[in-house]
């Protein structure tokens, strides 16, 4: 039996605000630094007070659903243990060294910009995804950039990356009660396994297969989530999974969709449909579309130009629950908190 502390959620958000100021802090010096070095003042619409008022409002009203989730034992409280601190400032002189070339990259509108080791991997990808996303060095594509990334969302999130990852697993909980036991999970485009040491800690006894079109990102996961049984890693696409008809419980996906144009969106769906069992669970983890955050217009709109996201703009006015019932899923449920939505959808048993 797990013993209560008395005040454990008021510790627990306590330190969730605390590690959120310490990314918005990294977020806020990365902006000095660009304009120390290219002369370019960066999306001031996004500082306006009201603005920066409301988002905050939003992102502490996800942090303590985070610690209410974890008081109600939906993960455990390992899901919050930091990063070893010495890497974690190791790689800050990185992240600011790549905000430099991110910034110049930006400035110069260039969107294709890959060197050697990227190049090696660039022939057997699909054209969409030839692209530096976030107009990021190197793209999906070398040990650095899958090196960088989730200390890089976490700044760009101001530290809620991770509790916007979480979302999705009360909603599972909620279909697939207690350790996952006997249970398969396929999480498609998982990059560095995140969200995958998250649901691990959350179904323990589940297998998990891990599954992205990078090589670098995989090998990042790998090392990533060494310590876990039962997780193992597939090289492949979510619009044409490597696996037979009927296979997995759950498939999910966090911060996948808003990067597929759309038909290579239902695609994926589809593909979801057909890898899952009957009864199974599709669900994933996104950006907010235009539907379900008014007040984030300014976001919505601000995003795909700072970051290089081409498909982001089809992405937030085609809603995917639409998508989803369009492809034969039924009980949709879903949750959402900050800039993030998490929703998932049963495939129907057969009559
Ligand atoms: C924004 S990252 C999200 C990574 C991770 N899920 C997370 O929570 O941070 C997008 C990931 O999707 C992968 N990806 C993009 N398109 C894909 C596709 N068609 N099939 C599989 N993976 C894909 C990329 O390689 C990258 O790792």
């Amino acid at each position: 039996m797990k013993l209560k502390i008395p005040y454990q959620d008021k510790i627990t958000l306590g330190y969730s605000l605390a590690r959120s100021a310490h990314f918005a802090a990294q977020q806020f010096s990365l902006p000095i630094f660009e304009f120390l070095t290219t002369g370019k003042r960066r999306h001031p619409q996004s500082l306006e007070l009201a603005k920066m008022k409301r988002a905050y409002a939003e992102l502490y009203q996800l942090l303590k659903k985070d610690a209410d989730n974890i008081q109600h034992g939906y993960y455990p409280i390992d899901v919050l243990k930091p990063e070893n601190l010495t890497e974690h400032f190791r790689r800050y002189p990185r992240i600011i060294m790549d905000g430099y070339q991110i910034a110049k990259r930006r400035t110069d509108k260039r969107n294709k910009d890959f060197g050697d080791e990227a190049n090696e991997f660039l022939k057997e990808l699909p054209e969409y995804y030839q692209r530096n996303f976030h107009f990021q060095t190197g793209g999906y594509l070398t040990k650095q950039s899958a090196d960088l990334y989730e200390h890089q969302v976490e700044i760009l999130f101001s530290g809620a990356a991770d509790a916007m990852r979480r979302l999705i697993i009360p909603l599972v909980k909620d279909i697939y009660p207690g350790q996952g036991e006997g249970l398969h999970f396929l999480e498609v485009a998982a990059g560095t396994g995140r969200l995958t040491r998250f649901m691990k800690l959350a179904f323990p006894k589940a297998r998990i297969t891990v599954l992205d079109l990078s090589y670098p990102y995989l090998k990042k996961a790998q090392d990533n989530l060494h310590d876990f049984a039962r997780v193992d890693f597939v090289q492949g696409a979510a619009e044409d999974l490597p696996f037979q008809a009927g296979k997995f419980d759950l498939v999910y996906s966090c911060f996948l969709f808003h990067e597929l144009p759309l038909e290579i969106r239902r695609q994926a769906i589809a593909e979801a449909y057909r890898v899952l069992k009957e009864g199974g669970v599709c669900g994933f983890v996104d950006s907010v579309q235009k539907e379900d955050a008014k007040d984030f217009d300014w976001a919505l709109e601000q995003f795909p130009v700072d970051f290089h996201e081409p498909f982001y703009k089809n992405y937030t006015v085609n809603p995917m629950e639409g998508l989803l019932s369009y492809q034969g899923f039924e009980k949709i449920r879903k949750d959402q908190g900050f800039f993030a939505k998490a929703v998932v959808a049963q495939k129907p048993f057969s009559a």
